[in-house]
């Protein structure tokens, strides 16, 4: 069942029922100011960090789920509704959500009236607009009442959940005409206040939530708007809030529109306060000047679009498949930017409380993201490389406020330093600015211990080789990607984290997926060091790299697969033997990619394996069979129940991993089968069932032991976004950036004829034409750049502004 449709033409996901099976979202904003928006306007907006500066409440896990917002009530002769429905729920004459590139427009009618509302942060600017259109499609004049509501949240999510003794008596405003301030806590140690403003004179105002709503009522049927009379309340303490009340004169088939604008603002010391106790509103004044009008808000909405028109113009695909040109045109390139901005911190999964920007999760995302902002890309590089410690390991997040890093979810994860040379290389390979390699970066955030970035991924190549166990292989540590395989914890009490949990010592266990890592980003750390006359270097390393390769062979292959670990004790994990978890993706998807034993037919029988055990209708599932009991040794693993996360559901994460291998192996039409089974624009038709929005993807979706196979959950800050994109763009279409130019190597199925990319890279345009009348998976026939035939299959960098005809006839 589909809950809407795509509309290609605008670059919008269009929903048409409001009762979709998950609240879908959108994101808005592109640089410090954020909003999260549901297809009934739930959500909340924050300034660069979604704890420490939340504007507005949010209540996560709530009863209904999606409740709190930014929302809107009409009173229409008593007639009480909201153009998204919720929260009021009245049934709608007609209800549209539109999501798109960084904006969203929700639209309902009732009784004849109209009511349009685009949501959006314009550019550089700290702010979210909300363009309200009412319009009277009737034939008589109407007067409704028009309520606007904002509930402030305290500033830091955390604290606003948790210390109630003191949050319930902090609350402060000051209200001017139309403008209504919320200056919480600026008196004190904070510098900034936030305001919601309309552009129009208002018939009245509340500030405080329980004059608004009443203490027994709900956010559905607030007292102010059934009587339709706002209160004018002053909040003191308690919870501060923030609604206008317009009343709206519409003759027949008029239109009226206003501007609502949620803004931020940041103060300096001496600038705070206009007079003793009245804060400063000179660029709150400046902020409200830029939008206070319609004309000024399309303007903002225009130049947004053509942000994105750019963005999305450097890679492009033409091809007979408009679910696959929609994925990567435009959605799975959307999602990579938003995973740029969000790590895994908010979503309506992730409560942007927990958890900053990921070192392994950024390091990765950047690869679905480096082509549209390389100088962002750049800056993000040395950020997580500024958190890094001397020997090479790393904290597991950083907070983007304050750009430090924390262990609030663990460190040693002995895979996280790998992929600062995935990140590095990707950027260097798309812009060929080498000189990244030169820029001198602190370890830990202390400029006193600062060296090169190329003495970062140096530290991170050595802090495997320096931390190798008994098999030759990579220690574990706390966990590597799979953040759930806790070899060394040993957890009995309920009440601690698998993530932070004291580890215990004096074990062995390593990491068969850390060494296939290893070869490939071992590899690119080598080929890097010669491109940069690094010779000595580049032959200590390979020796390095060619002794893991040695490793895996003898100690990390299983007979029919590779091997996932070796445990605390030394057991084997993810072997025949074993009576659960015989197989896992992971080492199948790194040590294919790393083509261990590809002579001797390693690869394909661990890819065979993988069909064999791990495949399902609806993805590649982490690990079969299951975990049905708690197994002490492996950790958070085995508490999922069969078929969820890390236990045996499809982490569509590592799914790419496994793609890649097999365009390795030149399997083009395995391929592509496992990329369309989890990308999300070929569910559309089952939305009941996979849940989650079907223009982004998933996290995870239930595997086959699950009771629900194909419900997906945690739909947008994953890896997955960036793995899925690279893998389509770069092994499937195949279409690499490399140092010396453009790689085709596409791997498709037989059945496609023909496609076209038009490729933006380093400056000329590329125009390339797949030709596949042959009917093959792989292998190229023919090259021809600009009418001339090359032998090799890298087009050679081509001058800036041109414009470059290849065509490729693959046979
Ligand atoms: C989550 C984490 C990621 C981890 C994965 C597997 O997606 O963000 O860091 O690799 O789970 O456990
Ligand atoms: C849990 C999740 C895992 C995630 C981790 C992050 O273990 O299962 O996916 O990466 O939490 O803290």
């Amino acid at each position: 069942m589909k809950y809407g449709f795509f509309d290609d033409e605008r670059k919008e996901y269009v929903i048409t029922n409001p009762q979709t099976p998950f609240p879908w979202i959108n994101y808005l904003g592109n640089e410090d100011f954020f909003s999260l928006i549901s297809n009934t306007a739930g959500g909340y907006s924050f300034y660069k960090d979604a704890k420490f500066r939340r504007l507005n409440r949010y209540r996560y896990n709530n009863v209904p789920i999606d409740n709190g917002g930014r929302y809107f009530y009409i009173n229409d002769g008593g007639t009480i509704w909201s153009p998204g429905w919720k929260p009021v729920k009245t049934e709608l004459d007609k209800y549209e959500c539109r999501h798109g590139l960084s904006y969203t427009s929700v639209k309902g009618e009732k009784n004849g009236i109209e009511a349009e509302v685009v949501f959006f942060v314009p550019l550089n600017s700290w702010c979210e607009i909300q363009k309200m259109k009412l319009t009277n499609k009737g034939n008589k004049t109407k007067k409704v009442k028009l309520f606007s509501l904002i509930e402030w949240c305290l500033w830091n999510a955390e604290d606003d959940q948790n210390n109630l003794q003191r949050n319930l008596s902090t609350g402060e405003v000051e209200i001017h005409g139309s403008t209504l301030y919320h200056k919480t806590e600026y008196k004190e140690r904070r510098n900034h206040y936030a305001f919601y403003y309309v552009n129009a004179p208002v018939q009245g105002y509340d500030t405080d939530r329980e004059s608004f709503i009443g203490l027994y009522n709900e956010f559905s049927h607030p007292d102010v708007v059934v009587t339709g009379k706002s209160k004018n309340s002053e909040a003191h303490g308690w919870s501060p809030i923030a609604s206008h009340c317009i009343e709206v004169e519409l003759q027949a088939g008029e239109s009226k529109e206003y501007v609502f604008l949620l803004g931020y603002v940041e103060n300096e010391e001496d600038q705070k306060w206009e007079s003793k106790g009245v804060i400063n509103k000179t660029k709150a004044k400046a902020l409200i000047n830029k939008f206070d009008t319609t004309d000024k808000v399309n303007q903002a909405l225009h130049e947004l679009s053509i942000y994105w028109k750019n963005l999305l113009s450097i890679y492009s695909l033409d091809s007979e498949d408009k679910k696959l040109d929609r994925m990567v045109n435009i959605w799975n390139q959307y999602q990579c930017m938003v995973t740029f901005n969000m790590s895994r911190s908010a979503s309506f999964f992730e409560v942007g409380i927990g958890r900053g920007m990921g070192f392994r999760d950024s390091n990765q995302d950047l690869i679905g993201f480096v082509h549209q902002i390389p100088e962002r890309a750049r800056e993000r590089i040395i950020d997580i490389a500024s958190t890094q410690f001397e020997d090479g390991g790393a904290y597991h997040q950083y907070q983007p406020l304050t750009k430090r890093g924390n262990d609030a979810v663990g460190g040693n994860f002995n895979d996280d330093p790998l992929w600062l040379i995935l990140s590095t290389t990707a950027y260097i390979k798309e812009t060929g600015d080498f000189s990244i390699l030169e820029e001198m970066v602190p370890f830990d955030n202390d400029e006193s211990l600062a060296k090169t970035h190329f003495e970062h991924l140096k530290a991170s190549f050595y802090h495997v080789t320096n931390n190798l166990g008994p098999h030759q292989l990579p220690l574990i540590g706390r966990a590597d990607w799979n953040d759930c395989l806790n070899l060394n914890c040993f957890s009995k009490d309920p009440n601690e984290s698998f993530q932070t949990t004291e580890n215990q010592t004096g074990g062995s266990a390593e990491s068969v997926m850390i060494a296939g890592l290893f070869v490939v980003y071992g590899r690119d750390y080598v080929e890097l060091c010669r491109k940069t006359g690094k010779k000595n270097e580049a032959d200590e390393a390979q020796k390095h790299v060619d002794n893991m390769v040695k490793a895996i062979k003898k100690n990390g292959w299983d007979g029919e697969w590779y091997l996932r670990a070796y445990d605390f004790f030394g057991k084997k994990v993810g072997s025949q033997k074993n009576e659960e978890g015989k197989i896992f993706i992971e080492s199948q998807g790194w040590c294919t990619m790393a083509e261990i034993g590809m002579e001797d037919g390693m690869c394909e029988k661990a890819l065979n394996s993988v069909k064999e055990h791990l495949d399902c209708e609806y993805g590649i599932v982490l690990n079969n069979p299951a975990f049905t009991e708690y197994v002490i040794e492996y950790g958070e693993i085995s508490t999922y129940p069969a078929g969820y996360k890390e236990n045996a559901g499809i982490f569509c994460h590592n799914n790419p991993w496994v793609i890649i291998g097999e365009t390795l192996i030149g399997r083009g039409d395995q391929a592509w089968e496992y990329f369309r089974k989890i990308c999300p624009s070929y569910l559309e038709e089952i939305s009941d069932l996979h849940k989650t929005e079907p223009y982004v993807y998933a996290q995870m979706i239930a595997g086959k032991d699950a009771s629900r196979p194909g419900e997906a959950k945690n739909s947008w800050l994953s890896g997955t976004a960036a793995w899925n994109y690279y893998t389509i763009t770069q092994y499937i279409l195949g279409i690499k950036p490399s140092y010396d130019g453009l790689e085709i190597s596409p791997c498709i199925p037989k059945s496609w004829k023909s496609y076209r990319v038009s490729r933006k890279f380093r400056g000329a345009l590329y125009e390339i034409s797949i030709d596949n009348s042959a009917g093959v998976n792989c292998g190229i026939k023919e090259l021809k750049v600009n009418g001339e035939i090359i032998k090799s299959h890298i087009v050679p960098i081509q001058k800036a502004g041109t414009i470059n005809k290849i065509i490729v006839v693959l046979g």
